[in-house]
Formats: structure tokens, sequence, C-alpha cells
């Protein structure tokens, strides 16, 4: 089992892929910690807390950065709407926040921990990553991976002047280059793989049919996800790539490119960096095995009686 911490921003796909890896028996996810990115800090913790209490999970959530190192939030609020989540009803958190805030909670775990034990799931922007690795520099030793959502490398971005960058770097380039500069054992799933893995009806159809409160929850979120464009057929999920490349390595295919996190922009551009990144991957292989995971029975998931 690995030991796991996710910094997410939820997010409609963060709350799809924390509703999945917090139910899988090979993740042991030690902590959430949050960030602003999709909408701001107060309401992706709260979210967090409460996809932690739907998915069964007492783990920890510590709340981190308010805002990128050195410019202000840009929240998603046309997309993940003003709760972040496309208005999808979830229960009440088991646990309050945590007083220990994100870059305390990572430092913490990762020297009470053996070395290379921990991997840092990062679907969001990377500003609780570069607070940790400039405030306690000796824990980048002690990190065995981050796989992080985030990126275009052969293909368009969505985000920013001429949509160059994608969001979570482009959001925070400050802190992604301090992150993707670091020379860390990091894969990155950039756009190219992630547009690949989508939901349509079909995919909503089967979540419902599942039936299990995560699976209907997930199948919730995505039609919201799909709100103002009804006209598309399916919508891309991206940040569940994450523990899906954690879980079938096999499925991607990751390639090692040579790039660097364009100043202001943080576009990805040719450099010197040498980065594993996932260009592809098997999208019907993963489409079922996600929603595998959404439909394990298992234990049962306490405090979901409402949720549905
Ligand atoms: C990324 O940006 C966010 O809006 C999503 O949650 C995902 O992490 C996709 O570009
Ligand atoms: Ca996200």
């Amino acid at each position: 089992m690995t030991p796991v911490i996710i910094d997410t921003d939820p997010g409609i796909d963060d709350a799809i892929a924390l509703l999945y890896a917090l139910r899988q028996p090979d993740l042991h996810v030690l902590a959430l910690t949050t960030v602003a990115g999709n909408i701001g800090l107060p309401v992706t913790t709260d979210n967090a807390a409460r996809l932690a209490a739907l998915a069964g999970r007492t783990v920890p959530v510590h709340p981190g950065a308010a805002a990128p190192l050195a410019r202000a939030a840009e929240p998603e609020v046309a997309i993940h709407g003003s709760d972040g989540l496309g208005g999808v009803f979830l229960p009440e958190a088991r646990l309050g926040a945590s007083r220990h805030g994100a870059v305390t909670a990572l430092s913490d775990l990762l020297m009470q921990t053996p070395p290379k034990t921990i991997e840092l799931h990062c679907l969001a922007p990377l500003t609780n990553i570069a607070q940790l690795l400039q405030h306690t520099p000796d824990v980048a030793g002690r990190i065995k991976r981050l796989i992080v959502m985030g990126g275009a490398v052969a293909t368009r971005g969505n985000f920013g002047p001429g949509q160059r960058a994608e969001f979570n770097l482009g959001q925070d380039p400050d802190a992604a280059a301090i992150v993707l500069h670091a020379g860390l054992d990091l894969t990155l799933i950039p756009l190219d793989a992630t547009r690949q893995l989508r939901a349509d009806a079909a995919y909503v159809a089967a979540l419902r049919a599942a039936a299990t409160p995560r699976a209907t929850t997930c199948a919730d979120l995505i039609d919201a996800y799909f709100g103002a464009n009804e006209d598309r057929e399916s919508r891309p999920l991206h940040d569940p790539c994450v523990p899906l490349l954690a879980l079938h390595p096999d499925l991607f295919r990751v390639e090692t490119r040579l790039l660097q996190v364009e100043p202001g922009t943080g576009a990805l551009i040719d450099g010197p960096h040498p980065i594993q990144v996932a260009m592809g991957l098997d999208a019907a292989a993963l489409r079922a095995r996600l929603l595998a995971g959404l439909a394990i029975a298992g234990s049962p998931e306490a405090g979901t009686s409402t949720a549905c």
C-alpha cells in the first residue's frame, strides 16, 4: 500500500479523483492539503473535508496557500461554480480543517516517515509544494515521487493569453517553475493525456447504475461539469488521471521530455529539465478502472446516508 498525500483544489474533477483515491486498497491517503485554485481556499478546504466524509474516511485536511506566490488568484467559477462543485450536495465534514497548515503537515509527515516512502499527488496549482521546497528544502530528498496534473506540451492549453498555459501551472507559474525545475522524481500528466480520458452520457449512466454513494455523486458532478456546455458530447477527467497513473502505470505512455516553465505565463516550453511526461493513455481501460473503483462495495461508507 503506497502512502500518499493529495494536494488539491476541489473542484469537480478533483472531487472525482478524491472519491476514487480515498477508497483504493492500494493507496493509503495520509492527508489532504488544500490550496486556492478552482475556487478560494476556504471552499476548497471545506469541499475536501466533505469529500473525505463521503468516502467514509477521517483523513485530516490541512489548508495551504490562499493565493499564488506572487499574483492574485483567478478562480474558475464559470466551470466549477461558486461552491467549486457545481452545486452538488455533499455530507457534512467529519473533521474540521486542521490547525496545522499544509506546509507544516507535509514537512512533518515527510520527516516522520522513512525517506522515499510518501508520494505527493498534485491536482492543483503548485503553490503549497513550492512553499514546502522553499521553507524546508531538506524534505525534497524524502519525497518518493510526485505525480502532477498540469501543463500542455504539444496541444493547446486552457489558461492565460492565447491559452498557451494550462490552469494548474498558469495559475502560479512561479510555483510551477520551483517544483518542475527542482530535479525531483516527478511525473507530469498534461492536457495532452488528460483530455483523452473523457466522460460522456453513457459513462454517467454507468456510474448511476453502479449505485454506490460515491459513484452517484460522481455522476452528479459530471452532469454539473457539462453545465453550460451541454452541446459537448463529453468532458475531460483531468485530475483522476493522477491516482490512476499511480495504480495503473501500464495504461499510460510516459516519455522523457526536455522542458521548462516559461516565466510569467506558466506555459511549458523547450528547456533543459528532463521531465517524465505522460503523453498518452488507454482511455477505455482507465475509464473502466475508475468506474470499478467508484463502485467498490467493501466496508460501509459511513456518513453518506443523506448524500444522494
Ligand atoms: C486542471 O485545472 C483545474 O481546473 C482542474 O481541477 C484540473 O486540476 C485542468 O487544467
Ligand atoms: Ca484540480
